[in-house]
């Protein structure tokens, strides 16, 4: 698959903030690739350094394989945390000018705005437009140019549930249409729902790069209560579990890859065991990103 950005040893610092670190990753063609970390981890800071807005102190980055040029810069379409818009103006209004800088013909407008859903409101000051409609605004804006990668500073901070639905929404929407898209995010739940990858940072620093549909994955525990003595020996021979741990009246497994709450109630029942308690349980993007946050803190930054 084609490579669409390579970060390699990016690092900002100001001062002795280390606001990016070392940062070495890759996004391919069609990821909806989202960089998740908490507040200050460095998230805004790779995207202005990867739209060419932010100086890196060392390291560097490619787009589509080559060194940043003014033309790869055409092709990525960003929404940073302030979008300026004049207040006055319309929807359309405020495009244009936007197509002026751009040298865009004004015929993407009407096609970008139907493309956000701000088509009924385009003839409207921006003023008058709700929090939710800005962003799309903003959307609107980046998509003009038809650029093939998207870069989405906390697309939906501040809205509210349906807001944020209807944003997700037309972001799969945009990566449905062929475009990689790159967002930044301290939503966990929000890297979940719309991301195909995602890349976790803490204090400017990678801690974990990986597939969205992974998370979970390894980690599925499944909750076992029976009368029988010998249960702990019983399930640590079943070969299902790596891991077999009491807690007060159950057991927990943490189960190999390939088995089942059902073959673990096969197996009991085999050995003469009747489990009056099977319970499946997949760990969160929350538990995991808390545990990835938790690695080594404390430690050496
Ligand atoms: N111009 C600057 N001067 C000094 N420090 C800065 C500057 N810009 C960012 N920083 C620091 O760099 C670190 C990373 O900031 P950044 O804005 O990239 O984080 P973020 O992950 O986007 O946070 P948020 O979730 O709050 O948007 C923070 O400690 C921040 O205070
Ligand atoms: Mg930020």
């Amino acid at each position: 698959m084609e490579t669409v950005l390579t970060v390699r040893n990016l690092s900002k610092h100001y001062g002795r903030i280390k606001a990016v670190d070392d940062l070495t990753l890759e996004v391919k063609k069609g990821n909806i690739f989202g960089i998740l970390g908490p507040n200050g981890s460095g998230k805004t800071t790779t995207l202005g350094m990867i739209l060419d807005v932010i100086n890196p102190t060392s390291g560097d980055y490619l787009w589509f394989g080559q060194a940043p040029t003014k033309d790869t810069r055409k092709n990525i379409g960003a929404i940073l945390e302030h979008p300026i818009f004049y207040p006055y103006l319309t929807g359309v209004q405020n495009l244009k000018i936007v197509c002026d800088i751009k040298e865009v013909p004004y015929s993407r407008i009407d096609e970008v705005l139907l493309q956000v859903g701000l088509d009924e409101r385009k003839d409207t000051k921006y003023k008058t437009y709700s929090l939710g409609m800005k962003q799309r605004l903003s959307i609107a804006s980046a998509l003009l140019c038809d650029p093939d990668v998207m870069l989405l500073d906390e697309p939906t901070n501040g809205l509210d549930p349906q807001g944020i639905a209807e944003i997700r929404e037309l972001i799969i929407n945009i990566a449905n249409s062929g475009k990689t898209i790159l967002l930044a995010s301290h939503l966990l739940d929000e890297v979940q729902k719309v991301c195909t990858h995602f890349a976790v940072l803490r204090r400017g620093k990678l801690m974990h790069v990986g597939l969205v549909d992974d998370v979970g994955k390894g980690h599925t525990t499944v909750e076992v209560k029976a009368n029988h003595d010998n249960l702990q020996e019983v399930l640590e021979k079943s070969g299902m579990a790596s891991k077999v741990k009491r807690e007060l009246d159950k057991h927990i497994l943490t189960m190999n890859d390939g088995y089942s709450p059902e073959d673990i109630n096969r197996y009991l029942f085999d050995n003469g065991i009747t489990a009056k308690h099977l319970l499946l349980k997949t760990r969160s993007l929350e538990q995991q990103f808390l545990e990835i946050l938790a690695e080594n803190e404390g430690g050496a930054q």
